[in-house]
């Protein structure tokens, strides 16, 4: 029997185990580690949804690197907003830099749409992208995603970092909202 789990007033099923989020970010990371050896990348994980994302990553890929953690959050509920707000907490300076960006999920990309003309603006060598989860159906724009985790469909998930209202972050599973 799956467990199905409340947080608030919603209902969610498990949907991927923490083995198979494991995997893929082990071969992720593999990807990023062959890609950026001797380039010292920095990671730029976009908080709060991805810090247990970039936590594995970053180990996943056994090279030199940074890790640093922005905040852009500008989603409320299970619907983005679109405003964006500022950058927050950036203590790195990029130029030159190989920065990856780290992001838990691209809904509907207005997030990065609006963030990747601001970090070009700030000189780094080059930006690339790792992104744990992909909503197809829902992005408005085109990424070059060189880094993907998984492409799901176009429903609401917590866990792994990701949360409804705050809560379901310390889930260890991704789980699908139950319609
Ligand atoms: P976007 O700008 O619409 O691509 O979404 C930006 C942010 O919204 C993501 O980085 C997440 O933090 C959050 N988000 C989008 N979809 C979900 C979801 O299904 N569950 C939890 N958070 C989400
Ligand atoms: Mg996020």
């Amino acid at each position: 029997m799956q467990k199905i789990i409340t947080l608030h007033d919603l209902r969610f099923e498990p949907y991927l185990t923490k083995a198979a989020i494991l995997a893929q970010v082990q071969k992720m990371g593999a990807a990023i580690q062959k890609d950026f050896q001797d380039k010292k990348p920095v990671f730029l994980a976009v908080l709060n949804g991805s810090f247990i994302f970039a936590a594995d990553l970053a180990r996943a890929c056994e090279i030199d690197l940074e890790t640093t953690f922005i905040k852009l959050s500008s989603y409320h509920g299970t619907a983005s907003t679109g405003e964006i707000k500022e950058v927050i907490g950036l203590d790195v300076d990029l130029k030159n830099r190989h920065v990856v960006i780290v992001e838990d999920i691209i809904d509907s990309g207005q997030t990065l749409y609006e963030f990747i003309p601001k970090l070009e603006g700030m000189g780094p060598a080059s930006i690339s992208l790792a992104v744990l989860l992909l909503k197809p159906d829902a992005v408005k724009y085109e990424f070059d995603i060189p880094y993907l985790g998984f492409e799901i469909p176009n429903k609401f998930v917590v866990g792994y970092g990701l949360d409804y209202n705050g809560l379901g972050r310390n889930l260890e599973e991704i789980y699908q909202l139950v319609e």
